[in-house]
């Protein structure tokens, strides 16, 4: 089997089932953020109980707050962490929309994560859960135990993928101003104009912020 795309050097193509089934294996349980009848977001602890190439799946009670936001706004946004502190942590961002599938994957998700029925123990009880789907987002794996940092950006169905972070343009005299600045030192001066290794970056401006010819601009 293939490493996975977490274990190999430089990714070209990124795999985002792999991503979600980290998600998923890996970190589970993630802080979602919902937003309210004022528009203020609301975050809350939730499990991610499965994963294919249409989104991440998970479960909730048709009784909760969540359940109430989640329907209202059709929206929602994740962070999951793995690691032992920040310097060792991945963590990855998803932010989509969501759809409700009610109970019809229930008997998946239950056999996937047995755990559920010690929180829902009897058939009655187990009568509130419905699960729903983020089907259409974009996120970002966002890797900082490496040295310089690793970040790559995916999407999740038919959703664009948006340009982020910062770009240097022909302006670029390769004067190097910006090689100091840089903390990830991710500034390639071998090519013509000077390029910015994206999947090192850590979109802190300091490039655009120090660049006397004003080449470098925000992507997007
Ligand atoms: C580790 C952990 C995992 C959780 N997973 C879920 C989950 O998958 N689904 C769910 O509905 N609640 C889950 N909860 C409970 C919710 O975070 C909790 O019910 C939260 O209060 C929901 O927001 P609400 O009270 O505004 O509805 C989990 C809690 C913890 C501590």
């Amino acid at each position: 089997m293939a490493a996975p795309f977490y274990l190999k050097k430089r990714y070209t193509k990124v795999n985002t089932n792999e991503i979600l089934y980290f998600l998923e294996q890996q970190i589970h349980s993630v802080i979602m953020a919902t937003v309210d009848d004022s528009g203020l977001p609301v975050t809350c602890a939730i499990d991610i109980m499965d994963s294919d190439e249409k989104g991440l799946y998970f479960l909730t009670a048709k009784g909760k707050g969540f359940y109430n936001r989640l329907k209202k706004n059709g929206y929602a946004s994740l962070t999951g962490i793995k690691g032992n502190d920040t310097l060792s942590c991945v963590a990855i961002s998803v932010c989509g929309k969501v759809q409700e599938m009610g109970n019809a994957p229930l008997q998946r998700l239950f056999i996937k994560n047995p755990y559920v029925k010690e929180i829902y123990p009897t058939k009655e009880s187990r009568q509130a859960l419905t699960v729903f789907r983020l089907y259409e987002g974009s996120g970002e794996w966002f890797d900082l135990s490496k040295k310089p940092i690793e970040r790559v950006s995916f999407t999740i169905g038919n959703q664009e993928k948006e340009m982020q972070g910062y770009e240097i343009t022909d302006k670029c005299t390769g004067c190097k101003s910006c090689k100091v600045a840089c903390p990830q030192n991710c500034i390639d001066f071998t090519v013509t104009p000077a390029a910015i290794k994206q999947e090192n970056c850590l979109h802190c401006g300091n490039c655009l912020r120090v660049c006397p010819q004003k080449a470098v601009v925000r992507r997007g």
